[in-house]
């Protein structure tokens, strides 16, 4: 299996084969990631992808990818403001964008969703989408973090403009400053990573995405994960949580 998939149907589209499909080390698994901005999600997700051979759709990423095309329609230019300012995207974009995509849904390899979804409205769509694909959702790991910590990893993260690697200045320090470890593209900093966006970015995640785990909560999906430590203590406490899911009795 390669470090990084392609991913090409769910950056480009349906219509688009991935060279790499993925093959998971066991059961597939179907998961949503969810938490606050900054909280380690894409961190995670690359991890918890090498370790269960399932493959990660972050929204996020179809944005920032693109950012990079130059022809875009109203409605996507209108996203990529709304990001920039750290608002959120209107849902009818988003649901549009992942029903396009929603093959990757029912893919032999399962699925981590990053990012998707983000709002009340955004989980109703995805409930359906996994009925239409004949799929259910496994659980959602919910990573929490205080504020401070937040902010820190926020302000120190680097992300390769090329492959999209994430690093931190201290945490995760690539081996030669400004410079991919896996492709050697420059690193640089996320324009929602500056601080005005950021307070946008929180307010967001507070008033649309937190009242997500209360929906969740009372399908029994939902497993908390402390997010402080390292990145392998974090995956090694997500991976407990799974086998737990996976031996107890469904709710
Ligand atoms: P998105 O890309 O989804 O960003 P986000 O949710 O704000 O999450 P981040 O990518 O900022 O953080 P993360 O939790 O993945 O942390 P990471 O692993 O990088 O969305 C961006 C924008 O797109 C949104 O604001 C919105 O505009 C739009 N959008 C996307 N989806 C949308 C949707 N569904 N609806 C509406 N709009 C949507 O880690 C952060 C840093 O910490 C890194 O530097 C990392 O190296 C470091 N780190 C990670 N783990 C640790 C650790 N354990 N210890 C120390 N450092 C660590």
């Amino acid at each position: 299996m390669s470090e990084r998939r392609d991913r090409a149907a769910w950056f480009e589209g349906g219509d688009a084969k991935c060279d790499d499909i993925p093959s998971p080390k066991g059961r597939p698994y179907r998961l949503v990631l969810l938490g606050p901005p900054g909280v380690g999600k894409g961190t995670q997700a690359e991890l918890l992808c090498k370790s269960l051979g399932t493959c990660h759709l972050s929204t996020g990423d179809v944005f920032r990818a693109a950012q990079c095309q130059t022809d875009h329609s109203p409605a996507l230019q209108a996203a990529l403001e709304a990001m920039r300012r750290g608002e959120l995207v209107s849902d009818g974009l988003v649901v549009s964008m992942v029903s396009e995509r929603s093959g990757c849904l029912s893919c032999r390899g399962g699925f981590l969703l990053d990012g998707f979804p983000r709002t009340a409205a955004q989980a109703v769509a995805l409930d359906e989408l996994l009925e239409q694909q004949d799929v259910g959702l496994d659980a959602v790991l919910s990573y929490e973090l205080p504020l401070g910590e937040i902010v820190d990893r926020l302000s120190g993260r680097r992300t390769c403009s090329k492959c999209k690697a994430v690093f931190h200045v201290t945490a995760r320090p690539p081996q030669k400053e400004g410079v991919c470890d896996l492709c050697g593209g420059q690193l640089i900093q996320r324009e929602d990573d500056r601080p005005e966006s950021i307070r946008v970015r929180m307010r967001a995640y507070e008033e649309s995405t937190k009242p997500l785990a209360d929906y969740y909560q009372q399908s029994g999906r939902q497993v908390p994960i402390r997010a402080e430590g390292t990145p392998e203590t974090i995956l090694e406490r997500s991976l407990d949580a799974l086998q737990t899911l996976a031996v107890s009795p469904k709710v």
